[in-house]
């Protein structure tokens, strides 16, 4: 949510920071700016709309010089106008900053700093109070500097060492803050150098020749570098074209790990392919195998997930499992429940993420809680997992991001291994997440009653899954045809039961988020409880109904939709077709699985039905109204 990219060395920052924004487009784009240091000016560009609307305008007037700042953004405080773009200003216009994250405090601090003296505002962001207070400490600090020199001491007077002034500024007003941010700012009077800090809101400083970088996802600078330093809350950094230095908003010393970023910058290109969710649907069989890669033992019959950093004995011992997320994650915890009591039969809970950091979920003692988050950075898993940990309870991530902040707070967890997700609507992160809960199911269950043939019948099923994406797959044209069917419908339902209750409301969150039509998912007895009201002939529901032990429930439930002249698409396998041919309207069929695996087949041909009903109608599917890739404020 929101992006940030900064960038000082020898080389003209703009293009560089427009680089970085374009790649950084689908955590916010509602409005984007850039400051960049020209001689003892600082010169902007900003405005409402997409970065292609900035492009332009710095195409135009092109920015000169070499370290600057820019922003992308996710309104939270102030509507997306050209006012509130970031960066902002403070009242000397030297200093510029750019913000993610919520301040919550801005109104007591925009209040002191007017009773301090008369101070403008141009926008309405909390962003704009923040570099106020940073540029009056910071003009302060100088002012009292510069009348020690001039108290008899002028000449022998060390020069006065306005980076660390800076720096002092940065930390004393974030002492003053309540809320979130990660940060990056310019001073024009201080040359070729960029602070940054973070708090709540991720910030990562990329490490170059001559040349450093400041971002909010390293996907922005991977094609610069690939060394990184992701910073730690309360962090704040100095950084210069060839040395930075990290202390503490409380103005310790601070340590820091260099990290070799894992995927280069052809990963998170969109290549042939039109749109990043439809590259992202494709790629599953490698992410699937990826998720999975090395963690199944044939020989035991069971997964080894290392990074639990459990003990036999401990996950013996689990009594209870609380799964937590959000949107398409939370989707993945619910299959995950029913796996992991399915497979292990150990009482799991599902919770949003959101509730679970504020009421008072009951827990016992032996409670395992998961926090899943392909960014690893969403703030409501974030809160959870804190609330959880902080009442001793184990807490395990999993996480897409690599040493994201969910990574690198949790006791230990699974990383997905699903490569880059730039697609605003989560795909292959949810076939990861569902691949990994079924290697916690089969973990838990196999240290309890499981048996080895039954171990070795789930390894089987996991380890024929990408070859049956492959299959799932191909039928991407026949699903566009029926996309293209349907593109007049006011929305649609979906159902399913047990496992596939879950890809219901997955699919229907899809169908939600990039085609913007009404759509909801339910399970499929739910139907004739009210849901049935709805059924008509111009609305079309769709049934996941795969040859399984509930199909002929599911049958019944289609039947009930078609005696009231509801169209019915339905996404089956095996024998199912044959049984639903003269019923069901339109007909996906996939291939046969078992239960347990069954659901990362159902829900990728409604990945495509969203996907291509979306494009049929004109939709922006890589970054649709509103929404954000990770929701990184409350
Ligand atoms: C946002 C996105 C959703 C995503 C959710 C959780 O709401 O729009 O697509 O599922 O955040 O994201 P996470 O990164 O925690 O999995």
């Amino acid at each position: 949510m929101c992006g940030i990219v900064g960038y000082v060395g020898r080389s003209e920052a703009a293009p560089i920071l427009l680089d970085g924004l374009r790649r950084l487009e689908y955590r916010g784009y509602d409005s984007a700016g850039v400051a960049i240091v020209d001689g003892d000016k600082v010169e902007t560009r900003k405005c409402a709309g997409r970065i292609a609307a900035l492009g332009k305008l710095m195409a135009e007037k092109p920015p000169s010089g070499t370290f600057g700042i820019s922003h992308t953004r996710w309104a939270t405080h102030g509507k997306p106008t050209d006012q509130n773009a970031h960066p902002h200003f403070d009242a000397s216009g030297k200093l510029a900053l750019v913000h993610n994250g919520v301040i919550e405090n801005y109104q007591a601090l925009k209040d002191q700093l007017m009773r301090d003296g008369d101070r403008k505002f141009s926008s309405e962001t909390d962003t704009e109070v923040l570099a106020h207070l940073i540029g009056k400490l910071y003009d302060d600090s100088i002012a009292e500097a510069t009348a020690q020199d001039s108290n008899g001491n002028a000449t022998n007077a060390p020069p006065l060492n306005q980076r660390g002034l800076l720096v002092d500024a940065v930390r004393a007003a974030l002492r003053q803050v309540i809320g979130t941010y990660g940060i990056a700012l310019v001073h024009s009077d201080v040359p070729d150098f960029l602070v940054g800090a973070r708090r709540g809101s991720p910030l990562v400083l990329g490490v170059g020749k001559e040349e450093n970088f400041l971002a909010s996802d390293v996907s922005a600078i991977v094609a610069y570098t690939r060394d990184a330093v992701y910073l730690n809350d309360f962090d704040v950094v100095a950084v210069e074209r060839d040395k930075f230095e990290i202390s503490s908003v409380a103005g310790e010393a601070g340590s820091y790990q260099l990290s070799k970023v894992e995927f280069s910058d052809a990963d998170i290109k969109k290549g042939d392919y039109p749109h990043y969710m439809l590259k992202e649907i494709f790629e599953q069989p490698g992410s699937v195998r990826d998720a999975m890669r090395g963690r199944l033992s044939s020989e035991e019959c069971t997964a080894k997930l290392g990074g639990l950093n459990m003990s036999p004995a401990q996950l013996r011992d689990v009594g209870r499992v609380v799964l937590t997320g959000c949107g398409t994650a939370l989707h993945a915890a619910m299959v995950g429940e029913y796996l992991i009591e399915a497979l292990a039969q150990i009482p799991t809970e599902v919770e949003f993420a959101s509730e679970f950091r504020h009421r008072n979920t009951p827990m016992t003692r032996d409670t395992l809680v998961f926090a899943i988050s392909q960014s690893g950075e969403t703030a409501d898993t974030l809160g959870a997992l804190r609330e959880s940990r902080r009442k001793g309870y184990r807490t395990l991530g999993i996480c897409n991001n690599v040493a994201s902040t969910i990574a690198r707070e949790s006791d230990g967890g699974v990383y997905m291994h699903a490569g880059p997700e730039i697609g605003v609507a989560a795909t292959k992160s949810f076939t990861a997440q569902v691949t990994i809960m079924t290697a916690i199911g089969l973990l838990l269950g196999r240290m309890r009653h499981l048996s080895t043939s039954e171990g070795t019948r789930i390894i089987d099923a996991l380890n024929a899954l990408p070859t049956q994406i492959e299959e799932v797959l191909k039928l991407s044209d026949e699903i566009k045809a029926i996309a293209k069917k349907y593109a007049n419908a006011p929305g649609m339902l979906f159902f399913g039961r047990q496992f596939h209750f879950p890809i219901a409301l997955e699919a229907a969150l899809k169908m939600k988020e990039i085609t913007y039509l009404f759509a909801e998912g339910h399970p499929s007895a739910e139907l004739k409880h009210g849901i049935i009201a709805l059924v008509r002939p111009e609305l079309p529901s769709v049934f996941i109904a795969p040859d399984d032990a509930v199909f002929s429930k599911n049958l019944n439930n289609i039947e009930q939709v078609r005696a009231r002249k509801g169209p019915v698409i339905a996404v089956t396998s095996g024998a199912g077709a044959d049984r639903l041919a003269k019923i069901a309207d339109d007909i996906i069929t996939i291939p046969t699985a078992p239960d347990y695996v069954s659901p990362i087949l159902t829900v990728i041909p409604l990945q495509l039905l969203a996907y291509h009903l979306a494009v049929e109608l004109g939709r922006d599917v890589d970054k649709p109204r509103n929404l954000a890739k990770s929701v990184t404020v409350e």
